[in-house]
């Protein structure tokens, strides 16, 4: 099933390999947040809420020593504005004396941290006064920023500001949708792949994405005043234009990727986070391909996604600012697919490194089994969380990427770069 690769690609000097988290999705009990709002309020969700999540509030040092073992040297993990700043302008010592140990005990399991400072929840105070849209959340996001530096330092390290923004920008434009239509904003859910469908036919809101772009802009300057390398986080649809509708699929990626990309051209580095592809017609997005392999998130199974979601990334900001992979992975309840999954991706990865793209790191989604914003069933994770206990068993994925991370080498390229779609422009 897998294509057979070639000779294995020597990593660069300093490549991170290692796995991602998000704060919400693994914390747990992060009851200052809109999300936990959202999970509990009239608009609902689906499925479930997050709860306890993997407790990684309280487990963190051994889902890092799981992490150092298995033989990865990064870890990305995400800072929570809501336990940081639970009410506006109070600032919790307690949150950023955690965070500041985490990055620390990050650092003394020769693990490079990667922080994020936002991931998709913020502090409910913050949403319920017009969260994105307002024109001064961009100071409120400077002053966190500001006050995050406590937490991570001011070491050189990598901080991500905000992730995946143009999915955000899109939740606004669902949530607007969802209440005109008085249905739950997450009925779209992630599980039907209704979001990543979503993707292709709704618009992120405009201005959502303007103040985002400032607020990224405002964050990476403190950022990098104080010595870090300041980059964001993309999401990569990997629009493929079928014969005839390049136009209709440039058209679609450039509000709902490629500006997003354009503010990061100033940047330390881009982030780029691919799993699956949308193949766009003449009328529009085509659904999943008939007979297609598809994950617990209803995506097709399409591994070269990442190679793709590099290449146009990196067409877009530009040589001068280096790649790191920051997301890529598979929810499956069938782990060989994990790696076979996994290992198609990076020989991808090593593809367009061989054609001279800068990449600089792999951090596989995710580290841990957690909470996939409205459910627990989409298991993503290259470690097992059992959902009573919290007792954490690594995967045999786990056990072979932090093979190859401790080997600093990857499965060789396959197969010449696709240059379709988005990516060739
Ligand atoms: C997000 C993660 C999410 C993952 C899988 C990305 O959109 O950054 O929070 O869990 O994809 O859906």
């Amino acid at each position: 099933m897998t294509p057979p690769t070639g000779p294995e690609l020597a990593l660069p000097d300093g490549f991170l390999m290692g796995a991602s988290t998000a704060a919400h999705q693994v914390e747990g009990n992060n009851v200052a947040s809109d999300m936990w709002a959202l999970e509990h309020g009239p608009e609902g969700i689906v499925e479930e809420p997050s709860g306890d999540a993997a407790d990684s509030f309280h487990r963190w040092p051994e889902d890092m020593d799981l992490l150092s073992e298995l033989g990865f040297n990064a870890y990305r993990f995400g800072i929570e504005w809501a336990r940081v700043e639970p009410e506006p302008g109070r600032i919790s010592q307690a949150a950023l004396a955690h965070y500041r140990a985490m990055v620390r005990g990050a650092v003394e399991r020769g693990l490079t941290p990667v922080v994020t400072l936002h991931h998709f929840s913020s502090p409910r105070w913050f949403s319920e006064r017009g969260g994105w849209r307002e024109p001064d959340a961009p100071d409120l996001f400077a002053a966190y920023t500001r006050t995050a530096l406590e937490a991570v330092g001011t070491d050189g390290g990598h901080v991500a500001t905000i992730n995946e923004p143009n999915m955000m920008a899109l939740m606004y434009t669902l949530r607007r949708l969802a209440a005109e239509r008085g249905r739950s904003a997450m009925d779209s859910g992630r599980q039907d792949g209704g979001a990543a469908f979503d993707a292709a036919t709704v618009e992120p809101d405009a201005r959502v994405t303007d103040v985002l772009i400032e607020a990224h802009r405002r964050s990476a300057a403190i950022l990098g005043d104080a010595g870090l390398r300041a980059g964001w986080t993309v999401a990569n649809q990997v629009y493929q234009a079928e014969p005839g509708a390049e136009e209709i699929a440039a058209a679609c990626a450039r509000p709902r990727e490629d500006v997003f990309l354009e503010a990061a051209r100033d940047d330390d580095w881009i982030g780029v986070q691919a799993y699956t592809r949308h193949r766009i017609g003449a009328d529009g997005p085509l659904p999943v391909p008939e007979g297609a392999e598809t994950t617990l998130t209803g995506w097709e199974v399409y591994p070269e996604a990442l190679a793709e979601a590099v290449l146009h990334t990196s067409g877009i900001v530009g040589p001068r600012v280096p790649v790191i992979v920051t997301e890529n992975g598979i929810a499956t309840g069938d782990d060989a697919r994990r790696i076979a999954y996994t290992r198609q991706a990076l020989s991808g990865l090593a593809r367009v490194m061989e054609q001279g793209v800068d990449v600089r790191g792999y951090f596989h989604w995710s580290a841990l089994d957690n909470y996939e914003w409205g459910s627990y069933r989409p298991t993503f994770g290259l470690i097992g969380v059992d959902r009573a206990t919290f007792a954490r068993t690594p995967k045999p994925s786990a056990r072979w990427l932090g093979a190859l991370a401790r080997s600093g080498r990857i499965p060789g390229p396959s197969a010449p770069a696709r240059t379709v779609g988005t990516a060739a422009r």
